[in-house]
C-alpha cells in the first residue's frame, strides 16, 4: 500500500510581521486572461502573471484545446490559439477549479461551439452558473446537455440586453468574453463591478473589442468581427495584499505591502482602521501597523466594492484579537464560515448562527493541528498561527498553493517562523 504524504505549514506563533512585502499578480485576473487569448489566432503576451498551482490547471485546459502556453521570463505568459482542435473543455480538468468554465464564453464567441461540465472550485457554498448559460442562452445560444457536459452553440451570436440574477464575478466575465465577437450590442446589467472584471474588458478592448462600463453595474459591448493579439499586465492581487495587511495588524507588526492599488482594497483599509490598526497608503504601497489594541467590529461581505468575501476568513481571525464582540455577516456565499470549526480548535470563541459569525475577543489562540478548507480559509489558519502560543500545524495546503505565491517564502521574510513539511 502507498501512502501519499500532504505537504502542512508548521508555525511558530507569537513572532511580529515586520518588514516589506512584494504582491504578485491577481490569481481572478490572469485566469480569465488566459481564457481571453483563445478569441484570436495571435499571439498574447499576458504579464505579472502568478505562478500558482490554478494558473497551472488552467494553461492545462487550454493546452488540451489546441492552445500552446509558454512561460517567458519575468512572470510571463505567451499564449497562442491559432490551432485549436476541441471545443470541449476537459472534464478531469474543469472539476479541479472554477475559473476552467471561463472557455466557454470565448469558444461560443469565436467558434460558435462550446462544451463544459459544471466547474469544481472550493466548497464555500451554492455555486450554481445559470447566469452564465442564461446569459449565453440570450445571446442566441442553444444550450443543451450532453452526459456530464453543457454544450453551446450558435452560428454567430446575436448581441442583446442580459439582466444577471446576481452580479456573478466569473460570470460577467464569461458573457463579455462571449459578447465581443457577437453581431450588435450587448447591455449586461447588474454586472459584476469586481477590479478584475476591469482588467478583463482592458485586455479585450487592446485586442480590438468595444467594451465600456466595466467596473460599473452596467457594461456595454458593441460587437466586432474579430479581434487580434495584444500584451497585457494582470493587476496586483488585492486579495493577496489583503490577507498580508490582516497578518500584520493580527500579529501587532508593522508591514509594508508594496506592488498594490490601494483603492481596490477601500474597504478592507476602513475595516482595518476601524478595528484599530494604522494605515499609511501612498501611491502603489500602503502600511499597516497595529501598535494599539483592537477594537470589535462588525463586517459584512459582499459583491465589490463591499468587502471582500475572500478576505472574511482572514478578518474572523483577527478579531479573535479584538476586544469585545465582533459580527461577521458573510453575504456571498451560504457556507463560507467552515473555518470557524477549525479556529475553536485552536480556543477562538465563535458561535455561528446562519450566515453569521459572532466572534468573542480578544481571546488567546493555542497552536494545535488544524486543516486548510479551501484557499481563503487556508490563509486565515496560516494567520492564526502566527498569532497562536505554540505550534500550529496547518494540513492540506494544496489549497493554499493554488492561489498564493510563494506564501511561506514571503511570510519568512516578514520574520514569520513557517516551515513546509
Ligand atoms: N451565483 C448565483 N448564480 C450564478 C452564479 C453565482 O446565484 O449563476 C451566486 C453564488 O451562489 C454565490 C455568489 O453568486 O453565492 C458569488 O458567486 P460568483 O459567481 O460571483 O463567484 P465566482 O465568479 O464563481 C469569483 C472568484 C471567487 C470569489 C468570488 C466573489 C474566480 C475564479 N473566483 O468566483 O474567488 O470569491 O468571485 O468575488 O474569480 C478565491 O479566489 O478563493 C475565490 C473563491
Amino acid at each position: 500500500m502507498t501512502f501519499v504524504l500532504q505537504e502542512r505549514f508548521l508555525i511558530e506563533g507569537e513572532h511580529k510581521l515586520e518588514g516589506i512585502v512584494k504582491i504578485s499578480g491577481a490569481k481572478n485576473a490572469a485566469l480569465p486572461a488566459m481564457a481571453a487569448s483563445l478569441l484570436t489566432e495571435d499571439d498574447c503576451i499576458i504579464e505579472n502573471v502568478p505562478q500558482i498551482e490554478d494558473i497551472s490547471i488552467m494553461r492545462e485546459v487550454l493546452c488540451s484545446l489546441g492552445a500552446s502556453v509558454e512561460r517567458l521570463e519575468g512572470n510571463r505568459l505567451r499564449v497562442n490559439a491559432a490551432n485549436i482542435h476541441t471545443l470541449a473543455a476537459p472534464t478531469e480538468l474543469v472539476i479541479k477549479n472554477r475559473a476552467s468554465f471561463l472557455v466557454m464564453g470565448p469558444l461560443l464567441g469565436r467558434f460558435g461551439e462550446a462544451a463544459s461540465c459544471p466547474p469544481g472550485g472550493d466548497i464555500i457554498g451554492q455555486r450554481p452558473i445559470d447566469v452564465h448559460l442564461i446569459g449565453f442562452a440570450t445571446l442566441g445560444a442553444k444550450i443543451s446537455r450532453s452526459e456530464e457536459k453543457y454544450v453551446a452553440k450558435a452560428p454567430r451570436l446575436r448581441g442583446a440586453k442580459i439582466f444577471m440574477d446576481y452580479p456573478s464575478h466569473i460570470g460577467t466575465e464569461n458573457l463579455l468574453l462571449a459578447a465581443c465577437l457577437a453581431k450588435g450590442k450587448t447591455i449586461i446589467r447588474n454586472a459584476s463591478a469586481e477590479p478584475e472584471v476591469v482588467n478583463l474588458a482592458e485586455m479585450l478592448n487592446k485586442m480590438g473589442a468595444k467594451i465600456s462600463g466595466a467596473g460599473t453595474c452596467t457594461i456595454e459591448v458593441e460587437g466586432v468581427d474579430e479581434l487580434h493579439g495584444t500584451c497585457h499586465c494582470i493587476i496586483p492581487d488585492r486579495i493577496e495584499a489583503g490577507t498580508f495587511a490582516i497578518a500584520g495588524a493580527a500579529t501587532r507588526g508593522e508591514v509594508e505591502i508594496r506592488d498594490v492599488i490601494c483603492d481596490h482594497l477601500d474597504a478592507l483599509l476602513w475595516k482595518l482602521s476601524e478595528a484599530g490598526a494604522d494605515i499609511v497608503v501612498q501611491e502603489g504601497s500602503l502600511t499597516v501597523r497595529s501598535g494599539r489594541k483592537l477594537s470589535a467590529i462588525n463586517v459584512q461581505a459582499l459583491p465589490y466594492p463591499g468587502f471582500a468575501t475572500d478576505l472574511q476568513a482572514s478578518m474572523g481571525v483577527l478579531l479573535t484579537q479584538a476586544e469585545g464582540v465582533s459580527a461577521v455577516n458573510e453575504r456571498v456565499y451560504d457556507n463560507r464560515l467552515l473555518y470557524v470549526s477549525e479556529l475553536r480548535k485552536m480556543g477562538a470563541r465563535v458561535e455561528v448562527s446562519g450566515q453569521i459569525a459572532v466572534i468573542i475577543g480578544s481571546t488567546p489562540l493555542t497552536g494545535t493541528p488544524v486543516k486548510a478548507l479551501d484557499i481563503r480559509s487556508g490563509a486565515a489558519l496560516v494567520i492564526a498561527g502566527l498569532i497562536a502560543q505554540g505550534t500550529t500545524e496547518v494540513s492540506d495546503i494544496y489549497h493554499l498553493d493554488r492561489g498564493y505565491e510563494a506564501l511561506d517564502v514571503k511570510l519568512r521574510c516578514l520574520g514569520a517562523k513557517i516551515e513546509r513539511l
